[in-house]
């Protein structure tokens, strides 16, 4: 049924020519493309705070205290897009096993083209899937990771299974949680930009109940983080890291980056044993 929401005043709206938001029935589009793969990086992780996101991201997923690297021997990336974890894991895990998958052939193109994995040689598998067509392969790894896709998956329940059931021990992911600035602030923009019963946007979701999924298929969490509470949009147009850690430690020194922290990054390891392939 169409939603009515009333018109939102003009000085309200984005300005023309904002990047548009994407949910799953036009992500597919948006990455299809090769000027969106092209600048993906130069528009996501500008200026100063987004070198400084870059590295925090790639010592989440390839330096991560939580993870016994030494043990894992195969790696899995699911969405490794133009590839800035993947090149990360690929120098800082010189002894791992990785397969980068993705679904758009542009933004595996933009992988490939990376230094860092030029020489990776036999170590590095690129394979242009979706992550869903992996759901039935026998194979599994032992760690299976994926930064910034479970936001564009509507079926995120059935994501995470699938996920859970390629590793054989640990999961790492991030997500926008539903209690988050960013998230209440995405919503606004939303309603203002379609107002109607279709609009485009990122999936939030409920840490609690990604914790339970998470129990149903067999993992425990074993680290939650949610390091910024001002959106990372906002740290991006601030430019200066220093600032932003100085606000972020304010913000933490009050709490709230246990309640609003975002971007959630999640360490999952497995209790279950994984069920034999038939
Ligand atoms: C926001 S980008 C993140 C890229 C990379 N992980 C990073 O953090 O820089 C999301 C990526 O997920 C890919 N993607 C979206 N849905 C997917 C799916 N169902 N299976 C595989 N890849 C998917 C897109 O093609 C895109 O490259």
């Amino acid at each position: 049924m169409a939603r009515h929401t009333a018109p939102m005043p003009r000085w309200w709206r984005p300005p023309s020519g904002t990047e548009p938001m994407y949910d799953e029935t036009n992500t597919q589009n948006y990455y299809a493309d090769q000027e969106t793969a092209a600048q993906f990086e130069q528009k996501r992780f500008y200026g100063a705070f987004g070198r400084y996101l870059k590295a925090h991201d790639a010592d989440f997923y390839a330096n991560n205290p939580k993870v016994a690297y030494a043990t894992c021997h195969t790696a899995l990336e699911l969405g490794a897009g133009s590839g800035r974890i993947t090149e990360a894991m690929v120098s800082r895990q010189p002894h791992l096993q990785i397969t980068a998958t993705d679904r758009s052939e542009p933004m595996l193109a933009q992988l490939k083209q990376r230094p860092g994995l030029a020489q990776a040689g036999q170590r590095l598998i690129i394979r242009c899937t979706p992550a869903e067509a992996l759901a039935h392969e026998p194979t599994s790894y032992d760690l299976v990771y994926f930064a910034r896709l479970l936001m564009h998956i509507k079926d995120w329940q059935s994501f995470l299974q699938i996920a859970a059931g390629l590793s054989r021990n640990y999961l790492l992911f991030d997500f926008p949680p539903s209690a988050s600035l960013g998230s209440w602030g995405r919503s606004v923009l939303d309603r203002s930009r379609h107002g109607a019963q279709h609009h485009d946007k990122y999936h939030t979701y409920n840490i609690a109940q990604v914790r339970q999924v998470l129990h149903e298929v067999g993992f425990e969490l074993v680290w939650l983080y949610r390091p910024f509470v001002l959106p990372i949009p906002v740290h991006l147009k601030i430019g200066w890291p220093n600032g932003s850690l100085a606000i972020e430690r304010a913000f933490k020194w009050f709490g709230l980056q246990r309640l609003l922290g975002a971007p959630a990054h999640m360490v999952a390891r497995r209790i279950t044993p994984p069920s034999p392939t038939p």
